[in-house]
């Protein structure tokens, strides 16, 4: 399945990227935002490409390297919660803008076979990056009944929390819980069967929480949005799409205390969803929101 990349003609209308340009992909996936940046800021332009998953790395450099791209494209495969640092590593500098796509790409879903889907039957693993110990299997299987509610209420914002928490601990009694689909089986058995019919799949939520434990992801982003306003230079943009609203106060607010300290100023006064026509060709932008700003040249 090929990722289409969410707001993608936003992205590119309020990077604007020019001629010869530098620009940070915090969250490269696929590649498809930092490639469409590399046709305008050709021809000495440059992508850092950071992303924590080994093999879309490894995938991304072989497709570089067949469009010839891989003086403009420099890959990094780390955590973007060391941005300051992996720029420094690299001597990146002259930076145009900042970019980051955050969550999971439609590959993770599809093809990745680490149970971030709810609809197919996999192990459950639900890492971006191989070497955290923490998997999605740990949480279900060792973590406390506190634990767990607390995460499927927090990440999940769950009302069925307590509940599924509870028949979890009880489930896991009987054996190890393994899989995705053995998952779905005690979430249904936990919660009310109006709650199974409705248009929101029932598990969609403690899936999220699970995910979001796993790779400590509002943790990563509250640790890389100082670092990213930090590297910019006067007017370099910086641009965030999240998918969940946890994540999306996390942007605001941030954008918001930058604002009154008078570091950045914020473009979009109110977050930019994708229109009807890209949900329709791609129904996973349906929860992308947009938010830019640009650092405040202080003269
Ligand atoms: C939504 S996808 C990006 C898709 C990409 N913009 C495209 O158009 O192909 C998000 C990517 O961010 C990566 N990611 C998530 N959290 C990360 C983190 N803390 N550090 C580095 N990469 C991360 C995931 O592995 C995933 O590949």
């Amino acid at each position: 399945m090929v990722h289409i990349p969410v707001l993608q003609k936003e992205v590119l209308q309020y990077l604007e990227p020019k001629p010869n340009e530098n620009f940070i992909d915090c969250t490269i996936g696929k590649g498809g935002h930092a490639l469409a940046i590399l046709e305008k800021n050709g021809p000495n332009g440059k992508v850092l490409g950071i992303d924590q998953d080994q093999e879309i790395i490894q995938c991304l450099k072989t497709r570089a390297a067949a469009k010839g791209e891989e003086e403009r494209l420099i890959l990094v495969c780390d955590n973007f919660a060391n941005l300051e640092e992996i720029v420094k590593k690299q001597n990146f500098k002259k930076i145009s803008g900042i970019l980051f796509d955050l969550g999971m790409s439609s590959w993770h879903l599809e093809e990745s076979g680490r149970g971030f889907s709810f609809l197919r039957n996999e192990p459950l693993d639900m890492r971006y990056d191989l070497r955290n110990p923490l998997t999605a299997e740990k949480i279900i299987n060792f973590w406390s009944e506190p634990d767990i509610e607390k995460i499927l209420k927090e990440f999940g914002e769950e009302n069925f929390s307590e509940k599924i928490a509870k028949t979890i601990i009880k489930e896991r009694k009987f054996g190890s819980i393994k899989t995705t689909f053995q998952l779905v089986r005690i979430i249904k058995k936990a919660v009310p069967l109006r709650y199974q019919e409705q248009r929101l799949h029932c598990a969609t939520r403690t899936f999220q929480a699970i995910r979001i434990a796993v790779n400590e992801e509002l943790e990563n982003l509250r640790k890389v949005l100082p670092q990213a306003v930090e590297i910019l230079p006067a007017e370099g943009k910086l641009i965030v799409i999240s998918f969940h609203s946890l994540e999306d106060r996390i942007v605001k607010n941030f954008f918001r205390e930058k604002a009154r300290e008078n570091i950045l100023k914020i473009i979009t006064k109110k977050p930019v969803s994708p229109d009807l026509k890209e949900i329709k060709i791609n129904t996973r932008s349906r929860s992308g929101k947009l938010r830019t700003a640009v650092k405040i040249c202080l003269k």
